[in-house]
């Protein structure tokens, strides 16, 4: 028997094709929900030989996220919509994000484009009561070095994830958040990939391993679900006891 039940529940995972939101698409779908998913490749075949892209069962579209106007004229397939998780994302490195190019990028992505599937899908999540969860990060709560726009772009999210929160639940939309540690995705690569960095990183983390996309879906089941029907506003840390 399923531990949550999510069967005849639609849910919209944007950053769906891939790491984090990829885990949490696959265990909406073991869990009976119908599961869509948005990512930025052409089709769902692009990701044929990419690890952590599972896409079989899923139902996939891609729609620039960060481009409003298309996100306004995306989804029409999607009259009926519980859950609707946010967690796409992105970084640039190499000091990027401290050139104006760079720093709007990250931020129109990780942040404003946050707020435009959040508007688009305000109906549909209202008529259903249904549940909205972004996708911060533990860089929201310390400074993340070289990377201003990623750290801004998170913190921000916290403050997103309580005013939506507070601004919609009045239409019966429960809207939380889940901040992930270290996992181990095509976004840290730069991390996983290096020993020193990688040792340096399992070294803060007191559960001695990286994070996995599971864990945190675990988190967004939890508070997509009944069982989280009094949680409004707030953001789960999920990493491995890192933050303390
Ligand atoms: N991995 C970590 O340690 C970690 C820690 C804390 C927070 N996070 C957050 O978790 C989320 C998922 O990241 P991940 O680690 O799983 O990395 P990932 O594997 O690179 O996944 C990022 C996802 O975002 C999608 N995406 C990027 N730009 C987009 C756009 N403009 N429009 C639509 N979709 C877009 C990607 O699509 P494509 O597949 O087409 O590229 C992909 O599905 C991000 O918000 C990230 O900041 C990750």
């Amino acid at each position: 028997m399923a531990d949550i039940d999510f069967s005849g529940r639609s849910v919209l995972v944007v950053g769906g094709s891939s790491g984090i939101g990829n885990g949490i698409a696959r265990s909406f779908l073991q869990r009976g929900a119908t599961v869509h998913v948005w990512g930025t490749r052409p089709s769902a075949a692009d990701y044929a030989s990419e690890p952590g892209s599972d896409l079989a069962g899923l139902h996939y579209a891609c729609v620039d996220a960060s481009d409003a106007a298309a996100v306004a004229a995306a989804g029409h397939e999607l009259e009926q919509l519980d859950v609707l998780v946010l967690c796409q994302g992105t970084v640039i490195y190499r000091r990027g994000e401290f050139e104006m190019a760079g720093f709007e990028k990250v931020v129109s992505v990780n942040l404003n484009s946050m707020m435009a599937c959040a508007l688009r899908f305000q109906p549909q999540l209202a008529r259903a009561k249904g549940s909205l969860i972004l996708i911060s990060s533990t860089a929201a709560y310390r400074t993340t070095l070289g990377n201003p726009a990623y750290n801004a772009s998170k913190a921000a999210l916290l403050g997103l994830t309580r005013s939506l929160a507070h601004a919609w639940i009045g239409d019966g939309i429960r809207v939380n958040g889940v901040a992930p540690g270290l996992v181990d995705t095509k976004l840290t690569k730069v991390t996983m990939d290096n020993p020193d960095r990688r040792e340096w990183a399992m070294s803060m983390i007191p559960a001695k391993r990286v994070g996995t996309p599971e864990d945190i879906a675990g988190a967004v089941l939890f508070l997509a679900s009944p069982l989280a029907g009094y949680v409004i506003g707030q953001t789960i840390v999920v990493d491995g006891g890192a933050a303390l």
